[in-house]
C-alpha cells in the first residue's frame, strides 16, 4: 500500500507505551513510513512484540493478509533520539500525561522539524494550547485522542485549540481518516468529548464500590447487561489503567473544580498499592487467575 494523498509520508511518534504502539501500529498499517521514538530498546521489543500480536490477531480474523503485516513490519522502526523525527511531516505524541515532559520534548522537536511539520498530542487530559504555547508553531499544533486499544476502536477526537490554522485542521482530519479511522471534531476542552462523559461514568462505578452499592462482578454485569457496554466500568478500568485514570481525573479536576472529577479514596489507595489493573497483574480483578476474579479490597 502506497501512502495515503495526505501530503503526509513519514510519520513520527513521541512514546510507546500502549497508546504509541497501537497509534504506530495504524500509521504503518496505513502505508505511512513510521519511525517511534522512546527512551530504550527493551521498550521497542515490547512494543513490537505487541504490534505482532496484534497484526496476528487481524490475521486470524480475516482482517489482514500476511503480506501487509511484513509490509507494515517493514514500515515501522525505532529510535532513541528525538532529533531523528526531523525528517517527519506529521509527529504524535504519546508520552505520559506530563506537562512538562511534553513540552520538553515538544521544544526540542520545534528546533529541529521543518516549518511544515504538524504537531499532534494523544493527550486525555491537558489542554493542547499549554502544549502550542511552548513551541513556535502554535498554528500547526492539534489534539489527535485516539482510543484503547487503537487498532480496533474507530474513534479519534481532532481537537482545535485557540491556535490551529484551518489548514493544519483540515490535513489533521484527513490524516486521521487516512488511519481508517473516523475522526470527530472536538473543541480544546479538558478531556474534550469522550473523557469529559467516560471519566465522571469510571470515577461513579469506583464510589459505588466504596459504597457497597453492589459488588465488582455485579456493577460490571448490570453495565453490560443493562446498557449493553461491551465493558462494565470496572473491567475498562483496568483496561485503561487506574494510575492513568486517577492522573486524568487530577487533571480535570484541576481544571474544572468540579467534584465529579475528584479522584474517588479507594481508586488513589489502589494506584498507591500498585494495583493499576491488566499492566499490573491486578486492579479490581486478579488477572493471575483464568479467568480473572474480582480482587479483595478489603472494604
Ligand atoms: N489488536 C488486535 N486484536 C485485538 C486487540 C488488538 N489490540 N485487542 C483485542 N483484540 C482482539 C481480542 O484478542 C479478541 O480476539 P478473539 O475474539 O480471537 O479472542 C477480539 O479482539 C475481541 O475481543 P474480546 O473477545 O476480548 O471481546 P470484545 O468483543 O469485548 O472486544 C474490545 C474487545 C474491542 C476491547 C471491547 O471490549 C471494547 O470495545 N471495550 C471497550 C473499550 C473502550 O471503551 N475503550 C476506550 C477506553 S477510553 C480511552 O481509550 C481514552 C483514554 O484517554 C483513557
Amino acid at each position: 500500500m502506497a501512502a495515503p494523498m495526505t501530503e503526509i509520508r513519514r510519520v513520527g511518534v513521541l512514546g510507546c507505551g500502549l497508546m504509541g504502539t497501537g497509534i504506530a501500529q495504524v500509521a504503518a498499517a496505513a502505508g505511512y513510513e513510521t519511525l517511534v521514538r522512546d527512551v530504550a530498546p527493551e521498550i521497542w521489543s515490547r512494543a513490537r512484540a505487541n504490534i505482532e500480536k496484534s497484526l496476528a490477531k487481524l490475521i486470524e480474523k480475516g482482517k489482514l493478509t500476511a503480506a501487509d503485516r511484513d509490509a507494515t513490519l517493514k514500515r515501522l522502526a525505532f529510535t532513541t533520539a528525538t532529533r531523528d523525527l526531523k525528517a517527519c511531516d506529521i509527529v504524535l505524541e504519546a508520552v505520559t500525561e506530563d506537562l512538562e515532559l511534553k513540552n520538553a520534548l515538544w521544544k526540542e522537536l520545534d528546533q529541529v522539524c521543518g516549518p511544515a511539520t504538524i504537531f499532534a498530542s494523544n493527550t486525555s487530559s491537558l489542554t493542547i494550547a499549554a502544549m502550542a504555547a511552548a513551541t513556535k508553531r502554535g498554528d500547526r499544533f492539534v489534539g489527535l485522542h485516539f482510543f484503547n486499544p487503537v487498532p480496533l476502536m474507530q474513534l479519534v477526537e481532532v481537537v482545535r485549540t485557540v491556535t490551529t490554522s484551518d489548514d493544519t485542521y483540515a490535513r489533521a482530519f484527513a490524516f486521521a481518516k487516512s488511519l481508517g479511522k473516523e475522526p470527530v471534531a472536538a473543541k480544546d476542552a479538558s478531556g474534550f468529548l469522550v473523557n469529559l462523559l467516560l471519566v465522571p461514568y469510571l470515577l461513579d462505578a469506583v464510589r459505588a464500590v466504596e459504597r457497597h452499592v453492589g459488588s465488582v462482578t455485579d456493577i460490571d454485569r448490570a453495565m453490560q447487561l443493562g446498557c449493553g457496554h461491551p465493558m462494565g466500568p470496572l473491567t475498562l478500568l483496568d483496561f485503561v489503567g487506574l494510575d492513568t485514570t486517577h492522573k486524568i481525573a487530577e487533571i480535570m479536576f484541576h481544571e474544572y473544580r468540579e467534584a465529579k472529577y475528584a479522584p474517588p479514596p479507594l481508586l488513589r489507595r489502589m494506584v498507591l498499592a500498585g494495583m493499576l489493573g491488566r499492566k499490573s497483574g491486578k486492579g479490581f480483578y486478579d488477572y493471575s487467575v483464568d479467568p480473572p476474579a474480582s480482587s479483595d479490597l478489603g472494604l
